[in-house]
C-alpha cells in the first residue's frame, strides 16, 4: 500500500480507545499490529465483522487475518464480534463505517438477515468481502469460502476406500443441528456413503459442538462404539473429544477417527494426524490469507479480482501430513520470472470467444507470461494434440478451455505424470474420480447461475397468463459445460414456475448460423407458437432474430428473446428493441487467469473454483450501459 491518509491514524487512535472500552461490554476487539506499523501511519482500515467467537474456526480466521495484516505496515484491522446476533452485527457494521473503514470483511451470522446490510455497505462504495456463508444475490465485492458439501464428500470417499469392499460400521457424531457448516458437511458425507454398499451408519446426536460433548457421547455410546470401525465427526473439537474417549475406553487401536477442519496448532486436526490419533482430517481452508490478499488488490484497484473464490480442501493423513504442513507454513514468493503457459483454446465460434482470446493474450503480456495458444476449431482431438505438445515442450502450466466436458482423464493424467498443473479456463471438465486431482482449479463463470438468471428474468417479466407459455431453447454444442449447466439452471427455476414449458429444444453450436438454423427448421415444420426464446449465447440469438424477421415475426413484440453473454452486439440489439434481455457471461478473464497462474507458480494453494463477476441487463438499462461495454 502506498497511499497514506494521515487522518486515518487520528481516527484510529480514537477508535482504539472506544473499542477497548467496548471490549468490556461486549465482544469488540481492537487488534494492534507490529510496532513498526505505527511509524508510517495508516493507509487503510479493514473492518472485520465476525458472526461469533465461539466457533473455533472463527477464532482461527481472526488469527489468520491478524497474522496476514501484520505483514503490512500501513494496514490496520478492527474486528467486532456479533455474538451470533444479526441485530448486533448490523450495529457493529455501522460502528465500523463510523470509524472510517475502507473495506469490510464479514462472516455473516445469518445470510438471509445480513443480505440487505451487506448490499447497503456495498452500494455506498465500501468494498465488501463476504466469508464462509454466501448471501443471496451478488451485491458484494467478493465471496471467499469453502465448499462444505464437498468437504463432507471427501471424508465419505476416504472412508469408503478405507473400509474397502467388505464395508463396516461408522459412528457419526453430530453436533449442533443448527450449524449450517455441520449440516452441509453431513449431507455431503452421506451423499458419498450412499454410493457404497456394506457401510452401516450409526448416527449419534449431541446437541452441542464441543470437545466435552463428544467425549461424553462416545463414553455413553460405548456399546455401539465398541462394534464400530470408524468414528466420523465434522470438527477438530469433536474429534479431540472422541480421541480422548477412545483412549479412556482402551479402543484407540481398534476404532479409527476421521474428521473435517484440519486446523494447524496443538491438538488440532493436523497435529492429531501427526500423533497418529486421527486417521485423517479433511482440511477446511480458513481463507484469511486469501481475504487479505484480495483486500489489498481491491484497495489498490487492481484487475483480476473475481466474484467468488471457493477454497480447496484436502484429505490429510499420515501419508501426506508432512507435505501439507510444509505447504501451510511455507512463505510464498513470486520471483517475477517468465512463466511459460500452453493454452488450448476451444475455437473462434462467437464474438464472446474472440474477446476471450484477446483478453488472455493481452493479459499474458501484462503479467510477463510467455503464452503459446493453440486454437482447436471445436475438436477434442486437436485439444489432445495441443496438450501433448505442451507437455513435450515442458511448459510450466497448461490451460484448457474444453470443447466438451468428458473424455479428458487420460490426457490429464499424462500432464500430471509430467508434473505440469492444468487449469480449466472458462469451461470445466467432468473427471471420473475427483480425488485424483487432475485439474488444479477452474476459473470462469457460474453457468448454472446464468441459466437460473435467464429463467428468473422470464418469470419476472413475461406473465405466465393462462399458464401456457411456450419456450424454445437454443442450446450451444452437445456436451459442453455451458450447454449442460445453463440448461440445468434454467430448468431448475422453470420447475418452480408452472405456466411455462420448453416446447422445443435444439443445438445451435454457439454460432450465428446455428441459431438461425434452429428457428428456420422449426418454422419449416410448425406454425409459430413460441412465446419465449432462451438462447444460450448472443450469436445464436442474433441469428434467430434475423430468421424471425425474415418470416415477419417481430422479435421482442411477438416473442421475448433472452440470451447469455451480453456482448456489445447484444446491447445494440436491445437498444434496437429486438433482444429482450442479456445475461452476462464475462469473457475478460485474462487478468484473473494470469494472477492465478503467477500465484500457482509462486507456490500458493489454488482454490477449487474462481468465479467471475456477472450481471443481468435488459432493454430498460441497455442505453446506459452500451458505451461501457468492454467486449
Ligand atoms: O464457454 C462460454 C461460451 O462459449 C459463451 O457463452 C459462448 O458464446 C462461447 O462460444
Amino acid at each position: 500500500m502506498t497511499k497514506v491518509i494521515k487522518t486515518k491514524w487520528h481516527i484510529l487512535c480514537v477508535l482504539a480507545m472506544v473499542l477497548i472500552m467496548a471490549m468490556t461490554i461486549g465482544g469488540c476487539h481492537f487488534i494492534p499490529i507490529s510496532d513498526g506499523g505505527s511509524k508510517k501511519g495508516v493507509a487503510s482500515i479493514i473492518g472485520v465483522s465476525q458472526a461469533n467467537m465461539r466457533e473455533e474456526w472463527r477464532v482461527a480466521l481472526i488469527n489468520e487475518l491478524r497474522e496476514e495484516t501484520a505483514k503490512y505496515e500501513d494496514i490496520r484491522i478492527v474486528t467486532t464480534d456479533a455474538t451470533g446476533s444479526a441485530a448486533k452485527q448490523i450495529q457493529d457494521i455501522d460502528n465500523l463505517i463510523g470509524f472510517g473503514m475502507d473495506l469490510l470483511i464479514i462472516s455473516p451470522c445469518d445470510e438471509k438477515m445480513m443480505g440487505d446490510k451487506i448490499k447497503e455497505v456495498y452500494d455506498s462504495g465500501i468494498p465488501v468481502i463476504v466469508m464462509d456463508r454466501a448471501v443471496e444475490g451478488f451485491d458484494y465485492t467478493l465471496y471467499i469460502g469453502p465448499d462444505n458439501e464437498v468437504i463432507g464428500q471427501q471424508a465419505g470417499s476416504y472412508i469408503i476406500d478405507l473400509l474397502g469392499e467388505k464395508g463396516g460400521d461408522v459412528v457419526v457424531l453430530q453436533g449442533n443441528p443448527a450449524s449450517v457448516q455441520g449440516t452441509e458437511r453431513l449431507s455431503g458425507f452421506k451423499s458419498a456413503i450412499e454410493k457404497a454398499s456394506g457401510i452401516n451408519l450409526h448416527e449419534v446426536y449431541m446437541g452441542a459442538e464441543s470437545k466435552d460433548a463428544a467425549y461424553d457421547m462416545v463414553i455413553t455410546a460405548r456399546k455401539i462404539v465398541e462394534e464400530a470401525d470408524i468414528i466420523f465427526t465434522y470438527s477438530d473439537n469433536m474429534a479431540l473429544g472422541a480421541c480422548d474417549a477412545l483412549r479412556e475406553l482402551g479402543l484407540e487401536s481398534k476404532v479409527m477417527i476421521v474428521d473435517c477442519d484440519g486446523f494447524k496448532g496443538a491438538d488440532e486436526g493436523i497435529d492429531l494426524v501427526s500423533q497418529g490419533r486421527l486417521k485423517a482430517t479433511v482440511s477446511c481452508p480458513i481463507g484469511g490469507k486469501e481475504a487479505i490478499d484480495y483486500a489489498l488488490s481491491i484497495l489498490n484497484n487492481e484487475s483480476g479480482v473475481p466474484k467468488q473464490v471457493i477454497l480447496r480442501s484436502n484429505i490429510i493423513d499420515k501419508g501426506n501430513v508432512e507435505e501439507n504442513l510444509n505447504r501451510i507454513n511455507a512463505d510464498t514468493v513470486d520471483d517475477g520470472r517468465k512463466i511459460k503457459v500452453g493454452y488450448s483454446q476451444v475455437g473462434q465460434e462467437s464474438n464472446w470467444r474472440l474477446a476471450n482470446t484477446k483478453s488472455i493474450e493481452e493479459s499474458a503480456k501484462d503479467f510477463n507470461i510467455e503464452l503459446h495458444m493453440e486454437i482447436a476449431d471445436q475438436s477434442q482431438e486437436k485439444q489432445f494434440e495441443a496438450i501433448r505438445s505442451f507437455i513435450k515442450e515442458g511448459v510450466d502450466v497448461i490451460v484448457v478451455s474444453p470443447v466438451v466436458e468428458t473424455g479428458w482423464d487420460e490426457v490429464l493424467r499424462e500432464a500430471k505424470a509430467a508434473g505440469i498443473p492444468v487449469i480449466m479456463s472458462d469451461r470445466n471438465v467432468l473427471v471420473e474420480n475427483r480425488e485424483e486431482n487432475l485439474t488444479t482449479t477452474y476459473l470462469g463463470a457460474d453457468f448454472v447461475e446464468e441459466g437460473r438468471r435467464a429463467m428468473r428474468w422470464v418469470r419476472d417479466n413475461v406473465d405466465a397468463g393462462d399458464g401456457d407459455k411456450h419456450i424454445m431453447e437454443i442450446m450451444g454444442n452437445v456436451g459442453a459445460s455451458p450447454t449442460e449447466e445453463r440448461d440445468r439452471g434454467f430448468r431448475e427455476i422453470l420447475a418452480e414456475n408452472p405456466g411455462y414449458d420448453i416446447t422445443y429444444s435444439a443445438y445451435g453450436d454457439f454460432t450465428f448460423d446455428g441459431g438461425r438454423k434452429v428457428v428456420r427448421e422449426y418454422l419449416e415444420n410448425n406454425e409459430w407458437d413460441i412465446d419465449i426464446i432462451f438462447s444460450q449465447n448472443d450469436d445464436m440469438a442474433l441469428g434467430a432474430i434475423e430468421e424471425l424477421k425474415a418470416h415477419g415475426i417481430k422479435p421482442d413484440d411477438d416473442v421475448k428473446i433472452i440470451s447469455v453473454d451480453a456482448t456489445t452486439e447484444a446491447f445494440e440489439a436491445m437498444v434496437r428493441g429486438e433482444l429482450s434481455c442479456a445475461v452476462e457471461c464475462n469473457p475478460i478473464i485474462g487478468p484473473q487467469l494470469m494472477k492465478a497462474i503467477r500465484d500457482l507458480c509462486s507456490g500458493k494453494q489454488m482454490p477449487f473454483r474462481i468465479i467471475t463477476d456477472e450481471k443481468v441487463y435488459d432493454q430498460s438499462v441497455a442505453e446506459d450501459y452500451i458505451r461501457k461495454r468492454l467486449y
